[in-house]
């Protein structure tokens, strides 16, 4: 096992298999227009599947394919058996909008994908279609109803909670993840880049949000998660059983025990997803470089891992967002949806 500058291991991976997304959620891709990653540049599965195996190899037990919103990336069940058939990949997740999900969960599931995440902000249709530009919310219902079906469990709902917008619907949230069989993690609203509406009083905080589910359902319980230390969600248990997620990064980072990383579908390789650049592993992969040298590649810049980004933005004072609309144009590796959330 390869550990970074403060001892942190390599143990997940998240793979981003497009920059696209058929979406336009206001606090990810927000903006008119964007500049899209070049297609040639867009890794192939053979190359996707073979920088999986290297990292896996290393330590990288857990694989996410993300986008942008992954299902738009064609033929993905085929990339999902290669990677399923990598031995060291103990893990195969997607995180998905959802919209497409209906069709493919079968696919995917007879694939080898082990479980998906699907993003879930609201039970409104109308809200969905400010909030997202979307009149798609039945396929989404639709695609979490499949995802079950399929066995693609354990299955999570993503739900990320702005003041103003959402923030009224945390009970109706947990209600409906109950009786989908799922579990809701209520996400803090991050100032990533892409988040370019960004502002401190949009953030509905943990604390917050706690006070709010005890008044609607009673005191939420504390739930420790042993099996992995490095998850991002601290879980809850409500008095009639049942458990949900909040994901605390903007008021309590977690970077301490962050062990993941991200591939971008152009193959830049970022150590946290306030990284400012990346390394470029699709150059060495196209020149012909060695697995082995690869692995040792990535074992060197890991070892100098020293990355905290959501803690070191806890002490910026009057904290603004990440970056401005032309910093995001002049390098769109910087946007949320071209690394992954
Ligand atoms: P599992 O715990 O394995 O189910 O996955 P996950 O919770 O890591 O995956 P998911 O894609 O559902 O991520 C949930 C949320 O966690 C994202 O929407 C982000 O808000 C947040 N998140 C994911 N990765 C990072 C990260 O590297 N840093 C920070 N600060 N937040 C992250
Ligand atoms: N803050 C919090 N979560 C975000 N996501 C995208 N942008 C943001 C943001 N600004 C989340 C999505 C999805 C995951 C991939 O990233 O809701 O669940
Ligand atoms: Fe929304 Fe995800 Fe698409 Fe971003 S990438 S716009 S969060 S669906």
């Amino acid at each position: 096992m390869i550990r970074d500058a403060w001892a942190r291991p390599l143990g997940s991976l998240r793979v981003s298999v497009t920059d696209r997304c058929n979406l336009r959620c206001r606090y990810c891709m927000p903006e008119q227009e964007y500049v899209w990653l070049p297609r040639a540049s867009i890794l192939t599965f053979e190359e996707i599947a073979r920088l999986v195996r290297i990292f896996a190899s290393l330590g990288a037990r857990k694989v996410r394919l993300t986008g942008g919103e992954p299902l738009l990336r064609h033929d993905l069940p085929v990339l999902t058996e290669m990677l399923a058939a990598i031995p060291d990949v103990h893990d195969l997740a997607l995180t998905t909008n959802g919209v497409l999900l209906e069709k493919l969960a079968e696919p995917l599931r007879r694939a080898g994908l082990h479980r998906v995440t699907v993003s879930l902000d609201t039970l409104r249709p109308e809200r969905m279609r400010e909030l997202a530009r979307t009149d798609r919310h039945a396929d989404v219902l639709a695609g979490i109803a499949a995802a079950h079906r399929a066995g693609l469990t354990p299955l999570k709902l993503n739900s990320v909670v702005v003041r103003g917008t959402n923030d009224d619907e945390l009970p109706a949230l947990l209600a409906f993840a109950r009786t989908h069989h799922a579990e809701v993690r209520f996400i803090e609203y991050m100032d990533v880049g892409g988040a370019t509406g960004w502002s401190f009083d949009q953030v509905v905080s943990r604390q917050e949000m706690l006070d709010g589910i005890g008044r609607a359902y009673g005191e939420p319980d504390p739930l420790r998660n042993p099996d992995d230390p490095a998850a991002p969600a601290e879980r809850f248990r409500l008095p009639d059983g049942t458990t949900f997620g909040i994901v605390a990064s903007t008021t309590a980072p977690f970077c301490r025990s962050c062990d993941r990383s991200r591939l971008t579908a152009d193959g830049t390789w970022l150590l946290c997803l306030y990284a400012a650049s990346g390394v470029d592993l699709r150059e060495p992969v196209r020149a012909g470089a060695t697995d082995a040298e690869l692995a040792e590649l990535i074992t060197t810049v890991w070892q100098g891992r020293r990355d905290r980004g959501a803690e070191e933005r806890l002490r910026v004072a009057g904290r603004e967002t990440l970056y401005p609309r032309e910093a995001l144009r002049a390098d769109p590796h910087r946007e949320m949806h071209t690394r992954g959330g």
